[in-house]
C-alpha cells in the first residue's frame, strides 16, 4: 500500500543531500520528505567523490530520518535497509541486482546505484540521518571516465517514470523502517548477506598491502567487512576506505 510522501522538486540544487542538510537547520522536517531534483551541479558520492548525472534522466532524491534508538557502532542497519530496498525494487524489473558493500546497487559487474547516508550523532546514537539515493534510469550515455556505470534503460532498452520507482522504494523501505523497533535486526541482516555481490566465494581484494584472494564472511553492525585471506586463518576485518573490490585480473 503506497503512501503520501511530502516531495519537493527541485528543476536543479547543488546536492539534495546538501539541501536536506540547510533545510533541517531552518525547520523541523518530517521523517521520510523527500526532496528530489533533476540536476546537481555538486552531486556528492561517497568518499569525497561526486555523483554524476544527466538532467532528467535519473533518479536523485534525500529524505531524512530521526532513528534515535538506533546507536551509532550499529548504523549499518540503516545502509542494510537502504539497500535491500533497492535491490527489491530493482529486482523487480530486472535481473542480477546485488548489493555491492557497503551500499552500492550492482546490476551484474556494473552500477546503477549509489547511496550517501550522512549521520548526525549525538552522544552514542544517531540523532538524525541524510539518505542520498542516485539511481540511473533512463540516461544512455556516461561519461567515459566513470569505471562501471549502467542503468535500467541501458539494461532493458526501455524508459521508465522515475515517480512511480521513487514511491516503490519508499513504499519499501518506509515497510522495513516502521518494522525496525519491532523485528529481529537479525533477519534484515540475513536478508542483506543474501543478496551481497561476490559473497559466494574467493575473489580478489585490495588493501594498503596490495592484491590477495578471499572470501566475504560477515559484515558487522558497525558496517565493518570480514575477510578470509586465502590460506590465512585468521580473518581480517576492514572499514569503507580500506579496501577495494578488484574488477578483473
Ligand atoms: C556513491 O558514491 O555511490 C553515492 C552516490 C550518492 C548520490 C546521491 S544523488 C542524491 C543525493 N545527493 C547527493 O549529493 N548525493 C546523493
Amino acid at each position: 500500500m503506497s503512501q503520501n510522501y511530502k516531495i519537493i522538486n527541485l528543476e536543479e540544487t547543488e546536492s539534495t543531500n546538501l539541501y536536506l542538510k540547510n533545510l533541517i537547520q531552518e525547520k523541523h522536517i518530517d521523517e521520510c520528505m523527500v526532496v528530489k531534483t533533476d540536476l546537481q551541479t555538486k552531486g556528492r558520492g561517497q568518499m569525497g567523490n561526486s555523483w554524476i548525472s544527466e538532467r532528467g534522466k535519473n533518479l536523485l532524491f534525500s529524505f531524512i530520518i530521526y532513528p534515535k534508538y538506533i546507536l551509532a557502532n550499529e548504523q549499518f542497519v540503516i545502509s542494510e535497509m537502504v539497500s535491500l530496498a533497492l535491490s527489491k525494487v530493482l529486482s523487480g524489473y530486472v535481473e542480477d541486482i546485488k548489493i555491492k558493500w557497503p551500499n552500492d546497487i550492482y546490476w551484474r559487474d556494473k552500477k546503477i546505484a549509489g547511496v550517501l547516508i550522512e549521520n548526525n550523532l549525538i552522544g552514542k546514537s544517531i540523532d538524525s540521518s541524510i539518505i542520498g539515493i542516485g539511481l540511473n534510469v533512463n540516461q544512455e550515455i556516461f561519461p567515459e571516465f566513470l569505471l562501471n556505470p549502467v542503468s535500467l534503460k541501458i539494461i532493458t532498452n526501455e524508459n521508465y517514470d522515475r515517480n512511480i520507482l521513487l514511491i516503490q522504494f519508499m513504499d519499501e523501505f518506509c515497510k522495513l523502517y516502521k518494522n525496525l523497533i519491532s523485528i529481529d535486526w537479525l533477519s534484515l541482516k540475513e536478508n542483506y548477506m543474501k543478496e551481497l555481490y561476490r559473497s559466494d566465494g574467493f575473489y580478489w581484494f585490495e588493501d594498503l598491502g596490495g592484491r590477495f584472494l578471499a572470501k566475504i564472511i560477515n559484515v558487522m553492525p558497525s558496517g565493518h567487512i570480514i575477510m578470509q585471506a586465502n590460506g590465512e586463518e585468521e580473518l581480517r576485518t576492514y572499514a569503507f576506505k580500506e579496501i577495494s573490490f578488484v574488477n578483473s585480473i
